[in-house]
């Protein structure tokens, strides 16, 4: 059985390899970058219908091209859901009084600052375990923690929430889950009720989930969201064929993909895709694989699908959560919701 790798201070406690920022940090066995790797992208693009898993996104200049998305004026969630936090932080840490904040792919962790801001006007001190499939944003996150919150002590937790969910090192409770930025919008309604249930089986009866999630609203909002005019969207979208390039020694030319987002209506979803411009042919050598695309063709790269409130909590309930507190952005574009186990 693989084991989750502790890296303390700079030293790996099974003595190995040293993390020269010093952090304290897991590997979970879903971390390894290599496993399923190979299999997610024959699975995804031998077939007719090419598809590729949105973990891959997320290398160290996926995290920074996300970040820059998060600032477009286009993309109203970040905004929206950080002014949410901040407004009900302060009452969220009352409600839940947590030891620790645990939080599900948080990136650049710029949100979470509201609750630590937060801790420190009412005097009360949380641990913190950021979890993310990207070490690098980890990293930088807790660089940047570290320096404003001299008090704050982190655990980072390198691995992928489709897998890593059972295997979290605990820590005080009652622990309060931040799954944010409506990435659950990322995962079909398999994949979700598979996580939640998942995520409420690592949960305890005191622990509470914070969940962020966008809402459906006019097409052409959330059109512009993903289609942003200074282009980080397109350029995040394009950088994962310069993963597969990386990874697989594969030929991905980008001047021959054009990025494709839009809302669709009947799936209240965002569907985004890398569209061939000409018909031709890519191959990926390490794994033997010669993969022809015909102009026009598509790689579904990511859904993000949106909800309304009675949809959002038909699903939690699903996965075994009671329904306790819901905030939502005057304009009804995005929403937060506190819910615990059932
Ligand atoms: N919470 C942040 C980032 C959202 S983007 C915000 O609200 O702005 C989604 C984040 O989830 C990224 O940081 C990405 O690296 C991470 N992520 C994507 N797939 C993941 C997976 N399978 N396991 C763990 N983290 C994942
Ligand atoms: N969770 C984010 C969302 O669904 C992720 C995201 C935003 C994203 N913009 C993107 C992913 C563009 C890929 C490309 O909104």
């Amino acid at each position: 059985m693989e084991q989750n790798t502790r890296v303390v201070d700079g030293r790996d406690v099974r003595g190995g390899s040293r993390d020269k920022t010093g952090f304290a940090l897991v590997r979970l066995p879903g971390s390894s970058r290599s496993s399923g790797f190979d299999r997610d992208v024959r699975r995804g693009l031998a077939g007719p219908r090419k598809q590729l898993p949105p973990k891959y996104f997320y290398d160290a200049r996926g995290s920074l091209l996300f970040e820059r998305i998060c600032g477009t004026p286009e993309y109203y969630p970040t905004r929206t859901e950080s002014a949410l936090l901040a407004r009900h932080a302060r009452g969220i840490l009352d409600q839940v009084a947590p030891g620790t904040l645990v939080e599900i792919g948080s990136g650049s962790s710029e949100k979470t600052d509201h609750f630590f801001a937060a801790c420190e006007q009412l005097g009360f001190y949380v641990r913190y375990q950021p979890f993310d499939v990207c070490d690098e944003a980890l990293r930088a996150a807790a660089a940047r923690l570290r320096s404003r919150y001299v008090w704050l002590d982190m655990e980072l937790l390198v691995g992928d929430y489709a897998v890593d969910l059972p295997a979290l090192p605990y820590s005080e409770g009652p622990r309060l889950f931040l799954f944010l930025g409506g990435t659950i919008g990322n995962l079909n309604h398999d994949e979700a009720l598979t996580f939640l249930a998942a995520l409420r089986n690592a949960m305890h009866p005191e622990d509470f989930l914070l969940l962020g999630f966008d809402r459906i609203k006019e097409k052409r909002v959330l059109d512009a969201a993903y289609n942003d005019a200074a282009g980080y969207t397109a350029q995040f979208n394009l950088n994962l064929l310069k993963v597969l390039n990386a990874r697989l020694d594969a030929d991905f030319d980008v001047r021959r993909f054009a990025h494709v987002a839009f809302f669709n209506e009947d799936e209240g979803q965002i569907e985004m895709h890398l569209q061939a411009r000409c018909t031709h042919e890519v191959s990926m050598s390490r794994i033997g694989l010669v993969t022809r695309f015909v102009e026009g063709e598509t790689i579904l790269t990511e859904i993000s699908r949106k909800f309304t409130p009675e949809g959002m909590r038909a699903l939690l309930e699903a996965a075994g959560f009671r329904w306790r507190r819901h905030e939502e952005a005057d304009s009804g574009y995005f929403s937060l919701v506190l819910v615990t186990p059932t």
